[in-house]
């Protein structure tokens, strides 16, 4: 009853699942999580390596992502060579781009794609034209495009074991208004809140992996985004308080008492990325909420037409601001 109700806000529903135990020996994997040096996202990479995976850490900072690595190779050292920095900016579409070509030209395999990487509710911007915010999902699609030909080679290779590629939303999808996809004016229209435009980038996470499911129904490749929880990661210390000290002090002195840790907070994508579980209950094209538990989405979450209008969208922005 209570973990019903704590799921209902977006906490965990209490679900037990032990990520040294329940994941598999992942030796001879490669996966690639974006903005591994933080957060949950830094979770994820420590869970999968620790399991033999080698892990691209997909970050804009590479001072972040080598103090991330640093820090794993300390706490087990010996192995940090699985450890890989591989430079990739959400906003910064020739980054995508070159990141897909790394990985092409560095591996003959590619298992599991982790889109962990984002901001929450910043002020209204336009970077390289497109509202900063939406560059949650548009960096996803312009990386993992690419990646399909490595993806789908790999799935053919690799027996029953599903390819996995995960889209990190968030609850918050309910936030956004009705979806408008019919342009990228649409995308950057002002909206009623900072809350509605990042609840439009997490509505795109989920879309894009109906979308991108859809596209990959005849592959041994699973689609699948989630709801991570509330959790207690600088996100939550971003610009929430900015400019209110005062609600800085207290939402830093408080946070870790009532958010989730980072810990229990990776693990529904940490589920969806290496539990074979998801092979054997035959979960595609889904949405989860922690811990590790299938959902249903807003309404807006289940439109297909929406989906293929994001997917169309997000084909020609991409396009249009390569040339
Ligand atoms: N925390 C929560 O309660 C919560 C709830 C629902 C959903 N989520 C989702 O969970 C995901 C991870 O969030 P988190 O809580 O772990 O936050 P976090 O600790 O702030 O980590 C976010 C990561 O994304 C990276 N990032 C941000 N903008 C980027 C860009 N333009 N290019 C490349 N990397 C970028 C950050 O890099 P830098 O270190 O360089 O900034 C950092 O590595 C996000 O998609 C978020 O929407 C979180």
């Amino acid at each position: 009853m209570l973990g019903a109700l704590a799921s209902k806000v977006g906490f965990s529903n209490g679900r037990a699942f032990d990520v040294d135990k329940e994941l598999p020996d992942l030796t001879g994997k490669v996966a690639v999580v974006t903005g591994g040096n933080d957060g949950i996202g830094f979770i994820t990479v420590r869970a999968l390596w620790r399991k033999g995976c080698k892990v691209y850490l997909a970050c804009r900072s590479e001072e972040k992502a080598r103090n991330a690595i640093a820090r794993l190779a300390k706490e087990e050292p010996g192995k940090e060579d699985q450890l890989v920095f591989l430079p990739f900016d959400l906003t910064e579409l020739p980054s995508a781009k070159k990141a897909a070509e790394t990985l092409q030209q560095q591996e003959t395999r590619l298992d599991i794609v982790v889109c962990n990487a984002g901001i929450m509710a910043w002020p209204y911007e336009l970077k390289n034209g497109v509202e900063v915010q939406f560059w949650n999902h548009l960096g996803h699609h312009a990386l993992i495009q690419p990646l399909l030909p490595l993806l789908k080679k790999t799935a053919k290779a690799s027996g029953p074991t599903s390819v996995r590629i995960v889209s990190v939303s968030s609850t918050a999808h309910t936030f956004s208004p009705k979806p408008d996809f019919s342009s990228l004016e649409a995308v950057n229209r002002k909206m009623a809140s900072t809350w509605a435009r990042y609840g439009q980038s997490k509505l795109a996470n989920i879309l894009f992996a109906v979308a991108l499911q859809d596209r990959l129904k005849d592959e041994n490749i699973r689609v699948n985004a989630l709801h991570p929880g509330v959790i207690n990661t600088s996100l939550m210390r971003g610009p929430l308080t900015a400019g209110l000290p005062l609600a800085q002090k207290i939402a830093n002195a408080t946070q870790r008492y009532f958010l989730m840790s980072p810990e229990d907070g990776a693990k529904t994508q940490i589920y969806l990325a290496a539990s074979p579980e998801v092979d054997e209950k035959d979960y595609r094209g889904l949405y989860f909420v922690p811990i590790a538990t299938p959902a249903k989405t807003s309404a807006y979450g289940q439109d297909k037409e929406a989906a293929e209008q994001l997917w169309q969208l997000s084909e020609n922005i991409i396009k249009q601001l390569s040339t």
